[in-house]
């Protein structure tokens, strides 16, 4: 299984990638008062990515090592994920001026950044590192 673990994880980044931009380009459009970001395609595409991303995230999980996770940050990136949907949910309900939704999905965007940072450094703090001594 580790032969495929590069293979995998290119696959997962580039779903995380895809699901990132393609929030933004969905909350953008929104803002701006378009419909598309509500069609069933759209939202069937999303989920589809969602579950490319979720599906490489757990066989990630089963290839690597238990203490390749022991300083916590894969616990700290799964609470900023959660914050991210939860968020994102949030800024996509219909009833919602302008004003909450840009403030909801700055958010979100804030989330899924941290969500990223985490990855890459391997560490709970995140982006945060780059402000530390
Ligand atoms: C928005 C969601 C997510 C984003 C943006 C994201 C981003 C990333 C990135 C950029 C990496 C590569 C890190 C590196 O360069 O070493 C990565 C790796 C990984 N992610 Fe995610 N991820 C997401 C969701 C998840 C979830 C839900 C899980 C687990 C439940 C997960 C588990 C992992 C694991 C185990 C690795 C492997 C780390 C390594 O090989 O060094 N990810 N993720």
């Amino acid at each position: 299984m580790m032969t495929f673990y590069p293979y995998i994880k290119l696959v997962h980044m580039g779903a995380a990638m895809t699901s990132g931009t393609l929030f933004v380009l969905r909350a953008l459009a929104l803002l701006a008062g378009m419909r598309w970001p509500r069609a069933a395609v759209v939202r069937y595409t999303s989920y589809t990515i969602d579950t490319v991303l979720l599906t490489g995230a757990m066989m990630l999980l089963t290839i690597l090592p238990a203490g390749m996770f022991a300083n916590g940050w894969l616990t700290v990136k799964i609470a900023f994920l959660v914050a991210y949907v939860g968020l994102g949910i949030a800024a996509f309900r219909p009833a919602r001026g302008n004003g909450a939704r840009t403030a909801l999905v700055v958010a979100a965007a804030l989330c899924f950044l941290q969500v990223y940072g985490i990855a890459r450094a391997h560490d709970p703090r995140g982006w945060l590192l780059w402000f530390g001594s």
